[in-house]
């Protein structure tokens, strides 16, 4: 134990020891030890990389680094097997332990950087902190100006939990194989090893299935709508059915080979037997309600009471008690099993709604057959029949923590989203668990003030976030595979609206799964967020900046008054207010004390500021939407 303490004293040490604004060091997510020291290694003019070791894997790394200085300095870069190099790649001969599979050893010094890991995967986040070490024009595509030298600094890093998680939801909204390799790209500089594609939904069905052409034919296309999701008009059946995609499986396997290069493990998503109405779409018998369905375009067919409750106005699922809706699932597998080499297929389970099957007669005959006392039974009894079919592939099966209702399947890992209740009781039930909580993990819910952000559900700042801890107390983390943000898509229409949501937040669940709980530190890594800013302006990489916004709290005074209260996520912010309609400049007061509204004011403008520079945006809240939240 004493020892335990020392070494967290000399870990804390250490990072006391460099002050990161001294040593421009701000790295996401923070390393496990980092020790500065006097000087820097600078590279100039002609790059040498060595890497001996004879591992295929290892000269891609190797060449991955290379091309990425290449395009960046401009300098030509060699790659060779001995001799006197900038940058040398090590594979350990004798594997230092506290290090496993991902971890490495970096030591930049004045005379060149060495980089040791037990297995190439260390290597690869290894060169991910390199490139974090050098300056910011480092991700430019193509060659920049810079004095490209890095601090003097040893680091010893390997990540807190083995599976760190992003899923990119492309059936709400396709998006194309460049810009899946892009979102690859992205995730791996903060360390995420594994890429969840939700291949299929309401919206849409991506995934080409050579036995089954009109998953795609059909299921893949649906009316254009732009506008506010689930408010649009109805397609009718004539309306051409023009946007969507989706991938061949010439296009998966490039994705996966793309993916495997940068040691990100691909999970495929079937989702069913909810979200499944481009599927229905395309197969209407599978359904349990005879009619006509068409790929929903974000018009309305759920109503969402809030507090996980919903009803469904259109049905879009799978009928349980309908063996043809196994017989295509098996096919659906077979393909996806032999696409995908992971070990896990997701079969999604989430949100189904039942109202169509209690209406059922064949899910009636279906109860009394198999003796099941209610719908939770019912979906329990679906579950395990999927979990069959993908385990009959060679596979394990994964699904959202609604498949723990009425009794989970063998074996069945479970993805926790509602909360971390569900990875909780999978958990103690000896069951593998992926947390991705909507309390801390839904990259697509408000960042910001729903007044001034795009449309969503909830709200996620930033800062709690950042509180997500992979690892619940009271369970035995063995069962704990990792963590995982996840970015729902049907509100998105571009790249740049994805990636406003995405980030910085992810930077957040990044340092969560990677980095051990004694080195995080929200400040500090505001502050290390603020230089990731800066490199994602030099990357043309969009983000969100709504950190800087402020928080607006109402209270109703007794005599029908409001009192309103603004706090800041990050520290040391001015906020600059105004109530007679002018933009709120530095001149105008700064918010100290809570504010009283000037009478027949109608709304109070907000800027932030820092050191006199705006760094929020403005936001006009109306006085009646304020006194509407303090009711
Ligand atoms: C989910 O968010 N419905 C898994």
């Amino acid at each position: 134990m004493k020892k335990k303490l020392l070494t967290i004293a000399l870990l804390l040490c250490g990072y006391v020891g460099i002050s990161q604004s001294k040593t421009n060091i701000a790295l996401i997510p923070q390393p496990v030890s980092l020790t500065a020291s006097t000087g820097k290694y600078v590279l100039q003019n002609k790059i040498n990389i060595n890497a001996s070791s004879q591992l295929a894997e290892v000269k891609s790394v190797a060449s991955l680094l290379k091309s990425t200085l290449h395009t960046a300095t401009g300098f030509p870069v060699t790659i060779s097997g001995s001799g006197k190099a900038d940058i040398t790649l090590l594979i350990n001969q004798t594997p230092n332990k506290q290090l496993g599979q991902e971890g490495y050893e970096l030591k930049v010094t004045p005379q060149g950087v060495q980089l040791a890991a037990n297995a190439p995967a260390g290597l690869f986040y290894g060169i991910q902190t390199i490139f974090q070490l050098l300056p910011r024009e480092i991700v430019s595509k193509a060659t920049a100006n810079a004095t490209w030298e890095m601090p003097a600094v040893t680091i010893v890093d390997y990540p807190r939990v083995g599976w760190r998680g992003l899923m990119l939801d492309v059936a709400r909204h396709f998006f194309t194989k460049q810009q899946v390799k892009d979102f690859i790209d992205h995730m791996v500089a903060y360390k995420y090893n594994m890429l969840h594609l939700h291949l299929t939904d309401d919206q849409g069905w991506r995934i080409e299935i050579k036995s089954l052409p009109q998953l795609t034919a059909v299921g893949a296309w649906r009316a254009s709508r732009t506008g506010r999701w689930g408010e649009f008009t109805k397609p009718s059946p004539d309306e051409p059915k023009d946007y969507g995609g989706y991938y061949t499986q010439e296009d998966i396997k490039e994705l996966l080979a793309y993916a495997k290069e940068r040691f990100v493990t691909v999970l495929p998503e079937i989702d069913v037997p909810g979200h499944s109405m481009a599927l229905v779409a395309a197969m209407s018998e599978l359904s349990c309600t005879p009619g006509t369905y068409q790929v929903n375009a974000g018009d309305k067919f759920m109503i969402w009471e809030g507090n996980g409750k919903f009803y469904g106005i259109t049905d879009n699922t799978l009928c349980p008690a309908n063996e043809k809706v196994y017989e295509v699932l098996d096919k659906v597998f077979t393909e996806v099993a032999a696409l995908f080499p992971f070990e896990y297929i997701h079969m999604g389970g989430d949100e189904a709604y039942k109202g169509y099957w209690e209406k059922s007669d064949a899910v009636k005959a279906l109860m009394q057959r198999e003796n099941l006392k209610d719908m939770h039974e019912v979906q329990s009894y679906f579950v395990k029949r999927v979990a069959k079919i993908i385990e009959s592939k060679g596979k394990k099966m994964m699904g959202w923590d609604e498949i723990l209702e009425g009794g989970i399947a063998d074996n069945a890992a479970i993805m926790s989203w509602r909360g971390a209740k569900g990875g909780i009781e999978a958990a103690k039930m000896k069951h593998p668990v992926v947390m991705s909580p909507n309390t801390h993990t839904y990259v697509d819910l408000y960042q910001g003030d729903p007044i001034a952000e795009p449309p969503t559900y909830s709200m996620l700042r930033l800062s709690q976030s950042y509180k997500f801890d992979p690892i619940p107390e009271g369970v035995d983390p063995s069962y704990i595979l990792g963590g995982q943000a996840n970015l729902w898509s049907e509100r998105l229409y571009t790249v740049r609206h994805a990636e406003y949501m995405l980030w910085p937040r992810a930077f957040a669940v990044a340092e969560c799964l990677w980095s051990p709980l004694n080195v995080k530190n929200w400040d500090n890594f505001v502050q290390r967020t603020e230089q990731h800013f800066k490199r994602y302006d030099v990357a043309e990489i969009n983000y969100s900046r709504s950190m800087y916004d402020p928080v607006f709290a109402a209270k109703r005074n007794v005599d029908s008054s409001i009192t309103i209260t603004l706090s800041t996520e990050v520290k040391d912010l001015a906020i600059h207010y105004s109530f007679d309609e002018f933009f709120p400049d530095k001149f105008y007061p700064a918010y100290t004390s809570p504010l009283t509204v000037p009478k027949d004011a109608a709304n109070l403008r907000v800027i932030t500021y820092r050191n006199g520079v705006p760094v929020g945006k403005m936001i006009t809240m109306p006085i009646a939407e304020l006194k509407k939240r303090a009711r």
